[in-house]
Formats: C-alpha cells, structure tokens, sequence
C-alpha cells in the first residue's frame, strides 16, 4: 500500500503559527503543529513548514533545532520568516540584528516563475513582521524573490530547502495561499484532509475508547458542545448530556435549546440552578468576581449532578490546546482551558478518563463536522454567547428584572437581524443593560429609566472586532419596537467601538 505522510509544521512562536496549520488543511491536506524541540516526534511527514517566532537568531534563548534530523527526512522543507532566517545560518549564511522592525506590506517580486512562484503574479502584496534580515546568502543559496528595493525575501537551497520572509497564511500577502499551494505541490504523498474521513477516524476513536463505559458531557446549545454531544451519539456510545440553566440564558434559550436537541434525537438532562446562580450573585457588582462565582458554580452543579464520572467528554478545541510563546489566545479560549482544566478534570486526566474528540479541530472546521454530522444550519450558525451568560452583559449587579429587561431587548434586536437577513453576516450580535438612569418623556409623563446597549461585531476569532455597519432602518425599528415595548428602556445607543481597545462584551 501507498503510503502516506502529513505536513508537519514546526512551532517557534509565531502569533500566526496556528494559521499555517489552518491554511495547509484549507489546501485540503493534512497538518499537525509540532515543537522544534524533538524532531523524532514528528513520524515521517511528506513537507515540513518552519514557523516565524518573536525571537532573534542571535539570542541567547533563540529556538534552535537539529539540523542533520531535518535533512534526513528528504523531504520540502520551508522557512517562515525566523524559519528562514533559522535556515540561511544552518546553510552556512548569517543573519543581521536590527532594531528595525519592518511590518505592514511590501511587494514581493519574484525572480524566479517555478517552484514557490509559479504562477504567482511579477508583482504583489506581501505581509511582513520582522527585524532581522538574512546576509552573507550562501553561494549554494538562489535568490527567488526580492521586494520593492531589490532586497532578498525569499531563498531557495539544494534539496528542496526554501525560504520567505513574509507571512504567507495571513490574508494580507495577497497571492500567500498559492504560494503555499506551491509548495505543497513539491511533495509526494501527501494525507488529504477531508472532514468526512476525519469523522469516521473519530468515531472509531470514540468506540474504541469508550467500549460499555457511560461518557458525560456538559451541554450549553452552543456550537462546539451541541457538535461534540451528536458526535458521541452518532459513535453509538452511552451518553449522558448535561445542560445547566444558571438562569443567564437569553429569552426562551432553555426551551430552545432543549427543543434542538430532542430535533437532534439526544436526550438531556436539564438542571434548573437559576435560584442558585441569581442567590450567589445578588449584590455582586466586580466583574473579576462575578465570572468566578459563577464558574464555580457551575463546576459545583454540574458535579454534584455528575457524582463519579467513568468518562468526562470535553469540547476542546485546537486554539484551546496549543500552547505557543506568544500566542495570545482569546478570552474564550482561556477561559475554556482554565474551566477544562480545574483539578476534578486534571484528576480524570490522569486516570485516563477524559476524551476531546474536538481537539485537532478549529471552530470552522467544527461546524464543517456539524454539517457532516447533519446538524442544522440555524443550531450550527448561533452567534457565541459566553459562559456566565447575560451576566457580562449587565455591568454591575445582576437580578431578575435587569435581566428581563435585557431578555426582551435582545429578542427584539436578534429578531430585526433575521428579519432583514443580516443574523447570519454579523459573527455575534446582543442588547445588553447599561444601568445608569436618565431622564426621558414616555406618553405625556417623564420618564426616569435604563439605557440599552445594542453590539453587533464582525471578527474570525474573537482576538479582534469591528463594529457593523448596520441599515438605518433596521436600528430604527429596533430602537421603536424597544421604547415601545419594553418597560424599564427610554433609550437606545448603538455601539460603534472596535476591539481593541473595546471587548466584545461589556465585562
Ligand atoms: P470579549 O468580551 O473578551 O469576548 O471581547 C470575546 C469572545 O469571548 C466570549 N466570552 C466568553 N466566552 N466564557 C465564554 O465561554 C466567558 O467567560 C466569556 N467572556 C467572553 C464573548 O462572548 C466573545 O465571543
């Protein structure tokens, strides 16, 4: 039998370096990120991709890596950016230390039209991060591209060894997804990466692992949950789903979500706390505080419910995994490593009984696993909504009429974006509470009420956001429909901050 090998990309700290690995199975291949540390941990890949990083080739703590082991895979090797840098000294050239950090665009010229660059436009955008700059090229080294001022970006060297300098997987290097196809195209046997097969290799995983043992898994109706709860229900297992209402939810959110899921044929158990949370919370105005209240009650509720676990089954993703130098991950995605990791799960660890059958996955691809998995388009399409619920969406103290009064605006504005189409343009949208009273004039009488905050943001991954610019008439009615109808409301503000400096919630 043909055999066949994934492309390994090598970690040396890049912010982006996660975004290699998401291209390369963009291309439709398969790809794993692995510390430069241990090559022999790497198997046999058919390509191998060398990250940028934040440090210097010449500091003393720079990431290095054994050289002789990378050659003896006979295999494309290429150099991001440090990857390159790292590469030219292995080949016997330098690098120079600058101070100067170019970053931003630059053209990229190539000099030469095969390999990386066939194909590739005489001149076009590239993204470039970096400081340092390679020299001294060695004479078995070829110069294939340059930018503007004729200077090298790019580098080719015997036994298919290449190197760039710029960022080719941020969408910013405009022609940098070909020039990755490129590359990859110089490699034999390459594993496909198709997220049909991934689903079969996942489910004989889950079989295999679990046998007869009960699987726990805590539901929210989110995305990744609701992915992981039909995955294990399609693998045939035994489970048990857990959703916990902390009286958070938006309106009707309990219903709904226990109505998709009996749509989806999985059993839940619902746990009412509502009291628990809104007790435990009375009067709590720190945000810091807030959020770890109820994180740990939740982790208490969903215990309690639990008792002893013969399996624990977690929504971990990819991004939750990966632990970079500088790798700055989003709120989120922090918050879900530091909920999957509390001291009850480390101990189920370590006996062997936790399974994250999500965990090689990004977000997209886990809603590409939904659809294959035939999960509906509106449960697969809900916006994120985070953890400790409206409770970040009402600064200061939450209780049950604040809350009310944010359920009916929400509804209102959620529902105006179905409505005019735009629910599934924008990536998270949501009315929250500001509770600061102003004066206003309802019917003949004044008014003395609660403003709302209406927050409708684009972003891929939460680290970033823009505000959306949304139809005039759309706001219009939604601002109409809140005064009319929603008691405690004599104003309505748009809110037109990006992230950064502004979160995506209000705490
Ligand atoms: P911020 O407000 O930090 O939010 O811009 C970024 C994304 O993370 C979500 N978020 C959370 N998700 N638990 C979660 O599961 C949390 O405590 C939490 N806080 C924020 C937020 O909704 C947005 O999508």
């Amino acid at each position: 039998m043909q055999e066949i090998h994934h492309v390994a990309v090598l970690d040396f700290g890049s912010q982006y370096t996660q975004l290699i690995v998401r291209r390369v199975r963009e291309l439709g291949f398969f790809a794993k990120l692995y510390s430069p540390d241990d090559l022999s941990e790497i198997g046999q890949p058919g390509a191998i991709i060398l990250s940028g990083g934040p440090k210097s080739t010449g500091d003393p703590d720079a990431p290095d890596l054994d050289f002789e082991k990378l050659r003896s895979f006979k295999v494309p090797v290429l150099g991001v950016c440090y990857g390159m840098q790292l590469l030219n000294i292995k080949f016997g050239g330098s690098v120079k230390a600058s101070n100067k950090r170019e970053y931003g665009p630059a053209a990229l010229k190539p000099t030469c039209h095969e390999s990386l660059y066939q194909g590739v436009s005489a001149e076009s955008q590239v993204w470039m991060s970096h400081s340092d700059t390679v020299q001294d090229i060695h004479t078995e080294a070829k110069v294939i591209a340059t930018n503007q001022h004729g200077t090298p970006v790019s580098l080719s060297w015997p036994d298919d060894f290449y190197g760039i300098q710029f960022h080719p997987e941020v969408t910013h290097s405009h022609e940098g997804l070909s020039i990755l196809k490129n590359f990859l195209l110089l490699a034999e046997d390459l594993q496909t990466f198709m997220i049909e097969d991934f689903k079969r290799e996942m489910i004989e995983g889950i079989r295999e692992r679990v046998g007869e043992k009960q699987v726990v898994c805590g539901v929210s109706g989110g995305v990744d949950s609701t992915v992981l709860a039909v995955l294990l229900q399609e693998a045939g297992v035994n489970v048990r789903a857990i959703f916990v209402d902390n009286g958070l939810l938006r309106k009707e959110e309990s219903a709904l979500v226990q109505a998709n899921f009996k749509r989806m044929g999985v059993e839940i158990e619902t746990i009412d706390a509502a009291a628990e949370f809104l007790d435990a919370l009375a009067g709590k105005e720190d945000p810091e505080e807030k959020r770890k209240i109820i994180g740990n009650l939740f982790i208490k509720v969903f215990w309690d419910t639990v008792g002893d676990a013969e399996m624990l089954a977690q929504g971990t993703l990819y991004p939750d995994v990966i632990e970079s130098a500088s790798n700055e991950k989003s709120k989120a995605s922090v918050i879900k490593t530091h909920h999957n990791r509390v001291p009850k799960i480390l101990e189920l660890q370590a006996e062997g009984k936790v399974l994250e059958p999500l965990a090689e996955l990004f977000k997209d691809e886990v809603r590409e696993l939904g659809v294959a998995l035939g999960i509906e388009p509106d449960i697969l399409g809900r916006h994120p909504f985070p953890g400790p619920g409206l409770a970040v969406r009402c600064p200061g103290a939450v209780d049950r009429e604040r809350l009310e009064i944010i359920r009916e605006c929400d509804a209102i504005f959620i529902g105006k974006l179905k409505e005019y189409g735009w629910y599934d343009k924008v990536w998270q949208a949501y009315a929250g509470l500001i509770p600061v009273k102003t004066v206003g004039v309802k019917g003949d009488e004044r008014s003395y009420e609660w403003a709302t905050n209406l927050r409708a943001v684009i972003s891929e991954d939460a680290m970033t956001a823009e505000w959306v610019d949304l139809p005039a008439q759309l706001l219009r009615e939604t601002s109409q429909d809140i005064l009319n109808e929603v008691s405690g409301i004599n104003r309505v503000l748009y809110d037109i901050s990006t992230k950064p400096p502004a979160s995506i919630e209000w705490e």
